[in-house]
């Protein structure tokens, strides 16, 4: 009865999710969930940085290591911290009262949050949060504006401020050029997330791939059975191919007499 009511309100908070999202343009993210090696990399950042605070409790530890083609063995050594047994559900310590008390909000549980918020929004979200000292955490987010999450992934990216770039200037939805040169024109603007160099571990361009490959999982995640439709789909097309053959034989042995 209870996962009916977590499932029903889940399903219900589309309807209010669009409501912090203004002023931040979202990028939009090409997510491949045939693509084991980026969800495999994804499952690794998602026990080590979020499930502190998050669970995936509507998935199987078991599960995600056959979708993911990851042996047993090696899930329980480098992915289960928490002492769970392979066919667990992917739940946390955490009270949610305690995080509640410590956070001034509880972390949702992770499970079907890309079919929420889209992967668009997941990926500019992970990648929005900057300093701001007048935050809890030290830092705000332009995409969940106040949030009550810290930054866990700084020390990966970076420190990440507001602060004024050259851009290239953009009228009504198009990129601006100069006539005769065709370089792009370009304008200063000042509210520009900017990271400040080699205060990470990665460079931005591995930064928004380990990101991408986490919203990849959290996106397979929402929706495992997408895996096993793609499969289905490619056993229905090969059964079609064989029995048009077979038609197309069959076809030219009857015709064969009456030419
Ligand atoms: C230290 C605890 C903590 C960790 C670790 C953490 N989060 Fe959070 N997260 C929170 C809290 C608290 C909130 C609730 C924020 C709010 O409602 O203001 C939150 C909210 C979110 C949300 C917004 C959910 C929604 O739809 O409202 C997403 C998405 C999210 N976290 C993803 C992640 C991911 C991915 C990671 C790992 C990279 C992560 N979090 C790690 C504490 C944490």
């Amino acid at each position: 009865m209870n996962k009916l009511l977590a499932v029903l309100l889940i399903a219900l908070l589309p309807a209010f999710s669009f409501a912090g999202e203004h002023g931040a343009d979202l990028e939009s993210v090409d997510i491949d969930v045939s693509d084991k090696a980026a969800m495999q990399d994804g499952a690794g950042t998602f026990v080590n940085y979020c499930m502190g605070c998050h669970s995936a409790r509507f998935q199987r530890y078991e599960r995600v290591a056959d979708d993911l083609g990851i042996p047993h063995e090696l899930m329980l050594e480098k992915l289960v911290f928490t002492g769970a047994k392979i066919g667990d559900h992917m739940t946390i310590g955490m009270q949610p009262a305690d995080a509640k008390n410590w956070f001034g909000a509880v972390p949702p549980d992770l499970t079907l949050v890309a079919r929420v918020r889209g992967t668009d929004w997941l990926y500019g979200y992970l990648r929005s949060f900057y300093e701001d000292p007048t935050r809890p955490w030290g830092v705000n987010n332009r995409v969940f504006p106040n949030v009550a999450m810290p930054n866990v992934l700084e020390g990966l990216q970076g420190r990440q401020r507001i602060g004024c770039k050259e851009v290239q200037r953009v009228e009504d939805g198009k990129k601006q050029y100069d006539p005769l040169t065709s370089t792009p024109q370009t304008h200063e603007t000042c509210d520009q997330l900017i990271i400040v160099p080699d205060t990470g571990a990665l460079t931005e361009e591995q930064f928004n791939q380990k990101v991408k490959n986490l919203v990849t999982f959290l996106a397979y995640s929402a929706n495992p059975d997408k895996l096993q439709h793609q499969r289905i789909g490619t056993y229905v097309l090969l059964y079609l191919a064989v029995l048009f053959i077979l038609a197309w034989l069959l076809k030219r042995e009857f015709w064969k007499d009456i030419h």
